[in-house]
């Protein structure tokens, strides 16, 4: 199996903050007012900071009409400031590494009070002013700002027992509390398309699509959850996206 850059690139503080971060985090649409001049230089910083090599975000102006409309959902409505998350797709996973870093970027934000929603269906793609190379995509766009209101209740999510291959109260503590993170995690029409199994040390991500936005978004979060415990993540094979192997000491 072939060792992921996860296992390196991020500092124990930044999972640490992003751990802390995916309580209060979610898709918001209304906004109030975009990020001040001291959250816009602290993003700009995250997004160099956070993004694997592969991945670019980028912060710009939000132009007229990015943001389509659709039945039943609330409009994004209230900021004039975006992101874009672009992927170089010569990569492999390009979709998943983007996901990784896109989601970092969003629990950076999420730490400092500006919030935002992935968008990776309902937003012109014409609109966009963000100049990309040959080789790269805008594979996601978000606003960033400060909600309107106030923080919905609870989640809709399905059960852990649901996302989970055996029972999860039989696992290692450390597991379970990984599977509950990727449980909070946000995903494509909430389809909430993933499935964890656990087993000789090893707790697997699986999913239908290894290349997906909503696979790296998970990757992130079992990271964070699991915190500065000694770990390895090595990228998994078809259906198994990837693997991450903890010390037990206990
Ligand atoms: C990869 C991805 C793509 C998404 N695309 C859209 C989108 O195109 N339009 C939209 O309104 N919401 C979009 N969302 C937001 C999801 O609908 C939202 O995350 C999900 O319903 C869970 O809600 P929560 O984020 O508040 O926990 C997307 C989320 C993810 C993770």
């Amino acid at each position: 199996m072939e060792a992921s850059i996860l296992n390196t690139f991020y500092s124990p503080a930044q999972l640490a903050r992003w751990r802390e971060a995916i309580s209060g985090r979610y898709s918001c649409r209304a906004y109030a007012a975009g990020p001040d001049a001291g959250q816009l230089t602290a993003l700009n910083y995250a997004a160099q900071r956070v993004c694997l090599p592969g991945t670019r975000i980028v912060i710009a102006p939000c132009p007229e009409g990015l943001f389509l409309r659709i039945p039943l959902v609330e409009p994004i409505r209230g900021t004039g400031t975006y992101a874009c998350v672009i992927a170089d797709m010569e990569q492999t996973l390009p979709h998943t590494l983007a996901g990784i870093s896109g989601e970092a970027f969003v629990l950076e934000a999420a730490a400092m009070r500006v919030n935002t929603c992935w968008v990776s269906g309902t937003y012109r793609r014409g609109a966009v002013n963000v100049k990309v190379k040959e080789n790269e995509r805008v594979v996601a766009v978000t606003p960033l700002g400060i909600a309107a209101g106030d923080p919905p209740q609870g989640r809709k999510r399905k059960k852990l027992a649901q996302l989970c291959t055996s029972a999860p109260e039989n696992w290692p503590q450390w597991a379970y509390r990984a599977a509950e993170a990727v449980r909070q995690a946000p995903s494509a029409v909430n389809l909430q398309p993933w499935s964890l199994s656990y087993g000789q040390k090893t707790l697997r991500l699986l999913g239908k699509k290894a290349d997906s936005l909503d696979m790296g978004i998970a990757m992130l979060h079992m990271a964070a959850a699991v915190g500065d415990r000694r770990y390895h993540w090595e990228w998994g094979r078809e259906k198994c996206v990837a693997h991450l192997i903890a010390e037990e000491n206990s």
